[in-house]
């Protein structure tokens, strides 16, 4: 990771979400990958999120701070507003918890928020096959489609590890499909 932002200009704002996987820690190539394709990105993790990632390493890559926890009243907005979001690696936990429209971590809150604006919003979760079976998680995935967010998962995405096995299957994960799966050029939702 030794690249730095490039200036904001006018660029479209893509907010990356990053729950708790190892594939968190990878998320620079997003950020790489989204810098080609004209975004500002900013990356907001969950707290277990936070634990997977480079936080100053990501901060010098986007120009922004990582943020985890909700601001205090009154405090500043440090991040400008986002024209997209994409969440990966989304969670079991973080996915069961949206669908109920539970907001306890800044990154549930502002994806809550985004769906009542009419951002669009893009999820990839990331889990093995023991995890994946839970009928929460499957019902949440349906409900998430139905609600307008486009939901990438599944063994035409990227095929389900078994459990203990994850890390094995970052290198290959396909990031460059939650890019193609954003509108080019998002109308303003702010
Ligand atoms: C080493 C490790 C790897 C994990 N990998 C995943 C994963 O790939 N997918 C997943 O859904 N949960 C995974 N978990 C479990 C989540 O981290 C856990 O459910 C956590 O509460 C998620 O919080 P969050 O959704 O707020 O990020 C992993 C946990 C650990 C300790």
């Amino acid at each position: 990771m030794t690249a730095v932002a490039p200036p904001p200009g006018d660029r479209p704002v893509l907010y990356v979400i990053v729950c708790g996987s190892p594939l968190a820690g990878r998320v620079d190539r997003l950020v790489d990958l989204a810098h080609r394709d004209g975004w500002q990105v900013c990356v907001v993790a969950t707290p277990d999120g936070a634990k997977f990632v480079d936080r100053a390493a990501l901060a010098r890559l986007t120009g922004h701070p990582v943020r985890t926890t909700y601001k205090h009243p009154g405090d500043p907005d440090v991040l400008p507003p986002a024209d997209a979001m994409v969440v990966c690696p989304a969670t079991v936990n973080s996915v069961n918890k949206w669908t109920a429209g539970i907001t306890d971590t800044l990154a549930l809150g502002l994806l809550v928020e985004a769906q009542g604006r009419g951002t669009p919003i893009v999820a990839v979760p990331f889990t093995n096959t023991a995890m994946a079976a839970h009928p929460a998680f499957r019902a949440g995935l349906d409900r998430l489609r139905e609600w307008g967010v486009t939901v990438l998962f599944g063994d035409d995405v990227y095929p389900l590890h078994a459990p203990g096995t994850g890390d094995r299957h970052l290198d290959a994960f396909p990031w460059q499909l939650a890019l193609r799966a954003l509108p080019a050029r998002p109308l303003p939702t702010r």
